[in-house]
């Protein structure tokens, strides 16, 4: 995380896009009620189960995490819960049982937006960005919980993504599939997020746009920012996947690296076609 290569040269004043973990750094939360182990993920979603308001659970004992360093994906078919257990990582829905924990601290019980002050960066799957205000006003929107200068944070987001920069004063809303979930992804990114979650963030774009935007979430997680990420396209993002979860009817299916899920039978028969 302290020395990396993608940062020097590219005038980045900040060491990362993120603020830097404190879990490390400080042994009285290591050893405090909420952290169980000294190895106990970044950030976990721990045997979630809920489901919408009185509905029927959606989730059963779902578990999905990330670490420091690493892009963890989550894949499986249309309706598995996907998109449920990220919003219920971000304090979307009621899970009646299992946790959530940020680095050390269990914050089941916290809003979403008092989740992105303790450094969640979440881009949901729909309505990401504000259609009808310009690309830096969405950017800004991003910033709403700063109270410090972002001007630099803005001009990574603009070195990251150098198409915003040429677009910076036009309506989000008439950019391309691809380049809104650049706003999108940069928006939540102006928070310095400790660890950024995105939902399909190359849904209904093409092929090349999607290996660009893969590109550009490889060199986030460059920076120090682990991420975790719900993705259609499976076998590409297991392919970038340091750790991979196939969810199916809410409950975790399968789990491994990215590397083990693709080189599984079983896996590569029910959801990578063959
Ligand atoms: N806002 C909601 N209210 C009630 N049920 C929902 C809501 N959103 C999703 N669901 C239901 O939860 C289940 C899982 O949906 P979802 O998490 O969106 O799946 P995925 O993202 O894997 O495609 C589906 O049965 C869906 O109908
Ligand atoms: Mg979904």
């Amino acid at each position: 995380m302290t020395d990396n290569p993608y940062q020097d040269g590219r005038g980045n004043k900040d060491r990362s896009l993120g603020r830097e973990s404190t879990s490390t750094a400080d042994p009285v939360r290591e050893s405090g009620p909420t952290r169980a182990a000294e190895d106990a993920p970044f950030l976990i979603g721990d045997a979630m189960t809920g489901g919408y308001g009185k509905g029927p659970d959606i989730l059963h004992d779902c578990t999905i995490a990330v670490n420091p360093g690493e892009i963890a994906v989550i894949v499986g078919p249309n309706g598995a819960g996907k998109s449920t257990a990220m919003k219920a990582v971000f304090g979307m829905l009621n899970i009646h049982t299992g946790r959530v924990v940020l680095d050390g601290e269990d914050i089941t019980a916290l809003s979403p937006q008092d989740r992105v002050v303790k450094g969640m960066g979440f881009v949901p799957q729909t309505s990401n960005i504000f259609t009808s205000m310009t690309v830096e006003e969405n950017l800004e929107m991003g910033a709403f919980i700063r109270r410090d200068d972002f001007a630099d944070t803005m001009a990574q987001i603009y070195d990251l993504f150098p198409i915003l920069k040429e677009k910076r004063n036009q309506a989000a809303g008439e950019l391309s599939g691809g380049q809104r979930q650049q706003v999108a992804v940069g928006r939540a990114l102006m928070t310095k997020p400790k660890v950024l979650m995105l939902d399909e963030p190359t849904a209904g774009v093409s092929p090349i746009v999607m290996d660009e935007l893969f590109d550009r979430i490889i060199e986030v997680a460059r920076t120090g920012i682990p991420i975790l990420m719900v993705e259609q396209n499976a076998r590409q993002a297991l392919e970038i996947a340091d750790k991979g979860y196939v969810l199916v009817q809410g409950r975790n299916a399968h789990t491994g690296t990215g590397k083990e899920l693709l080189a599984d039978d079983d896996v590569r028969r029910s959801f990578l076609g063959g």
